[in-house]
């Protein structure tokens, strides 16, 4: 039986000096080893039933979601004043140019589909992706990989790597962000970075790569290629998350390491600033339903996905971190409220581009449906009365 341990989170308060939103007068240590042979959770976690704990979605049934009329159904009121963002527009300035071919790819790989003026991956064989890949899309992808990082305390991983580290993939690697600073922080990994979509820039360290390859076909690396297997954000993409873990233990080498983050697409709070049939409280519920039809589940925090996969697998030493992450500048602490500013920048930067696949080509919602529930959706996000947050996971364990 792999053992796991849990490295605790930090704490939020829209108020300084106030009980935090875990429910304790200071916050926990950010990193505390729990008990080794145990899961344990938070206070507040997915795992626990308190009033914080997801839905359960069962199968088959779209539960607690409003018809896509409702939207139009409701006032759009003038917009809540908005706090400074000035301090979130100095982030990473590499947006925008991020299209390119790096491989020698066919002409399929680069016909994509267009929905509603979005482009998105061509259903190649099996593959599929509700992520557009287009520029605005790619935008978000970098704003996402800085506050992902922020998260992590200003680090790429968790896992306890070695300096002289050899190998390296990135599955799912987006605009490569990741790849590449990984690829400079160890000059002497070779890092691969693999994406449905050639999206990643030319202009990279030598030490990194860029190949065109679905995570949900079975892996052709040889077994015991590489010292780390990094995924990230791939909720709603991969279709048989036990295949891909056994896939990731194949290729890893003995004593090497898997490391998976994801963020839950689930908004919560706790203090009923999001009320049941809100535009945030709406979202994760038809995201949860969309990706139960699309077969692809966005349920990996609150069904617990990386760590019983990966115990399966044969993984050990099994370290699982976690945190809320806010959305908005509402946090009294000053890291929070950074990074809460930037996790709602992901969100502004492309809240279309999230949504549209899903909700238009799986759910059956309109254009027009979308965009009402988008303006909505946007007047909440900004309203500085919404103190809320969503769950961040990082799990890693090692091949023995
Ligand atoms: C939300 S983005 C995350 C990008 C990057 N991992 C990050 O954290 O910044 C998800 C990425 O997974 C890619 N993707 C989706 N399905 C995939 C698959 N079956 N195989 C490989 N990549 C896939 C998408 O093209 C997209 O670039």
């Amino acid at each position: 039986m792999a053992k796991s341990k849990v490295l605790d989170t930090e704490s939020l308060s829209p108020v300084a000096g106030a009980a935090n939103a875990l429910g304790t007068a200071s916050p926990p240590p950010a990193e505390v080893p729990q008990e080794a042979g145990k899961t344990k959770s938070p206070a507040g976690s997915p795992n626990e039933t308190t009033s914080t704990e997801p839905e359960k979605l069962q199968p088959g049934l779209a539960t607690g979601i409003l018809p896509a009329t409702h939207w139009a159904q409701l006032p759009l009121e003038d917009e809540p004043p908005q706090e400074d963002n000035a301090s979130v527009g100095d982030q990473d300035s590499a947006f925008g140019d991020a299209a390119s071919s790096t491989a020698s790819l066919s002409e399929s790989i680069l016909e994509y589909r267009n929905i509603h003026g979005r482009t998105f991956h061509s259903n190649v064989g099996v593959a599929e992706s509700w992520i557009p890949n287009d520029e605005q899309q790619q935008e978000s992808m970098d704003i996402h990989h800085h506050m992902c990082t922020l998260a992590l305390g200003d680090k790429l991983f968790l896992a306890p790597l070695k300096p002289d580290i050899q190998k390296v993939v990135d599955i799912g690697t987006g605009t490569g962000l990741w790849a590449i600073d990984f690829a400079e922080q160890f000059p002497g990994a070779e890092v691969t970075g693999t994406d449905l979509s050639p999206i990643q820039p030319n202009w990279v360290p030598p030490n990194v790569r860029f190949e065109i390859d679905d995570a949900n076909l079975p892996w052709t690396w040889d077994d015991n290629t590489f010292d780390y297997v990094h995924i990230r954000a791939m909720m709603g993409s991969i279709v048989d998350w036990a295949a891909l873990y056994r896939d990731a233990f194949q290729c890893c080498k003995p004593g090497g390491y898997v490391e998976h983050f994801e963020n839950s697409i689930n908004m919560d709070c706790d203090d009923g600033s999001i009320p049941p049939g809100s535009p945030m409280h709406q979202w994760g519920k038809v995201f949860w339903a969309g990706g139960e039809k699309f077969g692809r589940t966005f349920r990996v925090i609150e069904d617990d996905i990386q760590r019983k996969c990966m115990e399966e697998a044969g993984f050990v030493d099994i370290t699982v971190w976690e945190h809320k992450c806010p959305i908005g500048s509402w946090p009294a602490d000053p890291k929070l409220k950074k990074l809460g500013q930037f996790a709602r920048l992901v969100l502004e930067s492309d809240a279309e581009g999230y949504v549209l696949y899903m909700w238009n080509a799986v759910m059956g919602w309109s254009p027009t449906e979308i965009q009402v529930y988008l303006a909505h959706l946007r007047r909440q996000v900004r309203d500085n009365n919404v103190h809320a947050w969503y769950w961040q996971r990082a799990v890693y364990g090692r091949k023995p």
